[in-house]
């Protein structure tokens, strides 16, 4: 029976050339459920690879992965096979509309911290290959203040924190940046106001979360953009076609555009750090993390 080392041996052997560059790596969460994380991240994700950014989105979701749903592609492997040893990174990238790359998540997954020492090796070695073969990674995460979501927030060290103008995700979100202000080293934070119904409603919410943040956090959170309430996004969705592919001049479509632009994905200046912050919050940083903001 082929053993675990032998599928390590595999995977390394298997290594493909790296290219240039170091990857930017951004962390796309909420605090709230279903404020259009997923969506954002595909947008984001076929933008920049439009732009000629060499792009891979990661279904970090560790519950409810479900990308490949909303992109309707069908990964045979995902995440899962990738850190348990049953699959290469060749055998588990997906090509995905839009000409970007997919890592599959894995429903189901423990949290990054509970995982094998040798799990954790694969983890990042995968990562540390990926960062070297592209120039972006994308990571959509889980909703919540949850240790796997917050694990992976503070490790790629920039975060877009995703809100509805709704009081429920304004308030959850704010929970959200309250933990980050608590971490050992809180990540960047870019906010965006997703489902408003005009730029003038987005723009409130921006103004009132970045004074509650600097005025009781001490944090500075940097203005990413508004996306507006656009029926084409839920119509999208029934048709399991991305919106920036389906109807690329509608207002989301744009709303995306500009919240690449605001990122700045096309200067890119890498991410040197993400490994080593994964890595000292598994060597016990992570106690140092709150559970709750609350
Ligand atoms: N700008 C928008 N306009 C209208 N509807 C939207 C918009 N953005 C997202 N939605 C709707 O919100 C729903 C949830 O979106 P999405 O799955 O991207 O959220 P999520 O934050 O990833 O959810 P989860 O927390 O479950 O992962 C989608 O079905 C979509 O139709
Ligand atoms: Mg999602």
């Amino acid at each position: 029976m082929r053993d675990q080392a032998w599928k390590l041996r595999r995977m390394v052997e298997d290594r493909v050339q790296p290219v240039k560059g170091r990857a930017r790596v951004l962390a796309i969460t909420s605090g709230k459920g279903g404020v259009g994380k997923t969506n954002i991240s595909i947008g984001l994700a076929i933008t920049a690879a439009t732009a000629g950014l060499k792009t891979v989105l990661i279904d970090g979701d560790l519950g409810l992965a479900n990308i490949d749903v909303l992109l309707d592609i069908h990964p045979r492997k995902n995440l899962g096979h990738l850190v348990s040893g049953g699959a290469s990174l060749r055998d588990v990238l997906v090509r995905a509309p839009g000409g970007f790359q997919v890592l599959p998540g894995a429903s189901g997954l423990s949290r990054v911290a509970d995982m094998g020492h040798m799990q954790q090796q694969v983890l990042f070695e995968v990562l540390g290959r990926l960062m070297e073969e592209n120039d972006l990674i994308l990571i959509d995460t889980g909703a919540g203040i949850s240790r796997s979501v917050v694990d992976l927030c503070t490790s790629a060290g920039e975060v877009l924190v995703v809100t509805t103008p709704e009081p429920p995700a304004i308030v959850d979100a704010y929970a959200m940046l309250k933990v980050f202000s608590r971490a050992t080293r809180a990540p960047k934070c870019w906010l965006v106001v997703n489902q408003a119904q005009s730029r003038g409603e987005a723009q409130q919410v921006m103004g009132r979360m970045r004074g509650l943040a600097r005025q009781f956090l001490s944090m500075e959170i940097e203005r990413g953009g508004a996306i507006l309430h656009d029926p084409r996004v839920p119509a999208s969705v029934r048709r399991r076609q991305h919106f920036s592919l389906a109807y690329p001049s509608s207002p989301a479509a744009q709303g995306v555009r500009d919240l690449c632009e605001s990122l700045g994905l096309s200067r890119e200046k890498g991410n040197h750090g993400f490994l080593q912050r994964l890595r000292n919050l598994l060597s016990g940083d992570l106690k140092k993390i709150p559970e709750r903001a609350h």
